[in-house]
């Protein structure tokens, strides 16, 4: 993927531990999980991102503000037993210019 200026670089921990630095595009409407998709990394994201499958899941390391989890997020991830009050699905964060320098560790499959 070819590299802008305006492109904001997001972190990313897979799950062995490998970090990913991402540059990313906020003017296209990407998601967190889209990004990842698109670098490839071992997210599965079964559901396409309709907050379905949880396969998303991740954690947030960074202190980045991000915007507040759907109801269907919050009920989605409350369901999981890997979940912490650092969980997010990727595919409901909408990528955005304050979100430079956010970096996440997607979550382990159980
Ligand atoms: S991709 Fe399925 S919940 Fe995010």
């Amino acid at each position: 993927m070819e590299i802008n200026e305006e492109d904001i670089i997001i972190t990313v921990t897979d799950q062995n531990g490998n970090v990913h630095k991402l540059a990313s595009p906020t003017d296209m409407g990407l998601s967190l999980k889209d990004i990842c998709k698109i670098y490839e990394l071992p997210m599965e994201a079964v559901c396409g991102g309709m907050a379905m499958c949880a396969t998303c899941h991740c954690y947030i390391l960074s202190d980045t503000v991000l915007p507040e989890k759907s109801d269907l997020e919050e009920a989605l991830l409350s369901e999981l037993f890997n979940s912490n009050v650092s969980s997010r699905l990727a595919c409901q964060i909408q990528l955005t210019k304050i979100m430079n320098g956010l970096s996440i560790e997607i979550a382990r499959e159980l």
